[in-house]
């Protein structure tokens, strides 16, 4: 909670100005006038005017100094259809095609972001993850010097000593279906930047599979060492090792007994899971049997913030995103 006070106090500290495309939603209005109100961000409303409008009205909220731009009715539209065109036509979009592709609050919301419009967009309460993340990788791509987009979650689970006190990141959960080893290395120095940067803290990274240092092989283990040994090589400042199994990974009897001679077995708050098949279900897991916070998923690598809900989040998770997406536009690091 801690973490999350910081990061509220740095988003109060220089404004940014957050786009969320799914205006008309009940969760999003609300939290757009949460925000306005504890002025975290500026939130920008995307849909039909009165469509939004008459829902603040029934939730009695008031949403008198929040921005709401309706695609149909705005004066950027041309521009931005001719912005889209350019930049996809060699991907074989045609005017006609971005004329109506523009015109998906989504597209809208991610051209915003592309033209400096907007410092960030957050989506999801009633989008799939695919939905919100093609806009991004086909027009916002990746941050210079990365090559892959990935996520994080930031875990806090109550009464543990694993981690931080509690508070872990897991990496990639729901981007990557299958990163190759050169995309798992760039997504655990991500996440270690991450961890640095924006929880303030020295990463440890553990690289997760179901062998600790040749205690099995397999094809799958295989890419998660040479992950590990690229990670290394590219970022020798930082604590990575692997392979290393969950519980090799945070609790130190047992990486004393399977892993004795690594800096990061027994104490790693930085966990980076092969595919997204583990990573997707173990921060589940985490989530409902530890009744832990999961914050997230925050992605990493855009070029600039574009972030994902959970459709079943609550007004309170989409402030924090908010929150998080205006710290991502603030530090302009490979978030
Ligand atoms: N990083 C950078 N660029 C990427 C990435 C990536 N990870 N993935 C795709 N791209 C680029 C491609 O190169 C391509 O660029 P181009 O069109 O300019 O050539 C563009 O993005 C579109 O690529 P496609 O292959 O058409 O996109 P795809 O259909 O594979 O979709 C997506 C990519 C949406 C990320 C897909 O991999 C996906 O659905 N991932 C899983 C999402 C998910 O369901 N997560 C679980 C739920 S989330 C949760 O539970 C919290």
């Amino acid at each position: 909670m801690e973490l999350l006070n910081k990061l509220y106090e740095l988003a109060k500290s220089n404004i940014k100005k957050i786009v969320l495309p799914e205006g008309e939603e009940e969760r999003t209005i609300l939290a757009a006038s949460k925000i306005k109100d504890i002025n975290v961000a500026h939130p920008i409303l995307i849909g039909n005017y009165e469509a939004i409008l008459n829902k603040a009205k029934k939730l009695n909220v008031n949403i008198d100094e929040i921005d709401i731009i309706d695609p149909e009715k705005s004066d950027k539209l041309q521009y931005y259809i001719e912005k889209f065109y350019e930049l996809r036509k060699n991907k074989g979009v045609t005017i006609e095609k971005a004329k109506s592709i523009v015109r998906d609050p989504l597209y809208f919301g991610t051209m915003m972001v592309k033209c400096n419009d907007a410092d960030g967009m957050v989506s999801g309460a009633i989008h799939t993850t695919g939905d919100l993340l093609r806009p991004g990788l086909q027009v916002i791509k990746t941050l210079k010097g990365a090559s892959v987009v990935s996520s994080f979650f930031i875990m806090m689970v109550p009464n543990s000593c694993y981690g931080e006190e509690g508070m872990l990141l897991f990496a990639d959960c729901a981007v990557n279906p299958n990163p190759d080893y050169k995309e798992l290395a760039e997504i655990a120095i991500a996440t270690a930047d991450t961890a640095r940067n924006v929880c303030k803290i020295e990463p440890k990274v553990a690289m997760l599979s179901f062998s600790t240092m040749g205690s099995a092989d397999h094809e799958t283990v295989e890419k998660v060492r040479m992950a590990t040994e690229l990670a290394k090589n590219m970022r020798p400042d930082l604590l990575i090792d692997g392979e290393l199994q969950l519980d090799s990974a945070i609790v130190q009897k047992v990486a004393k007994q399977k892993a004795p001679n690594s800096s990061v077995a027994g104490r790693a708050n930085v966990l980076i899971f092969p595919d997204l098949q583990s990573g997707n279900i173990g921060y589940k897991l985490v989530q409902r049997f530890a009744n832990a916070e999961a914050i997230g998923p925050i992605c990493q690598g855009f070029a600039k913030p574009i972030n994902d809900l959970s459709r079943g989040c609550s007004v309170e998770d989409i402030v924090n995103v908010v929150v998080l997406t205006s710290v991502q536009s603030q530090s302009k690091i490979t978030l």
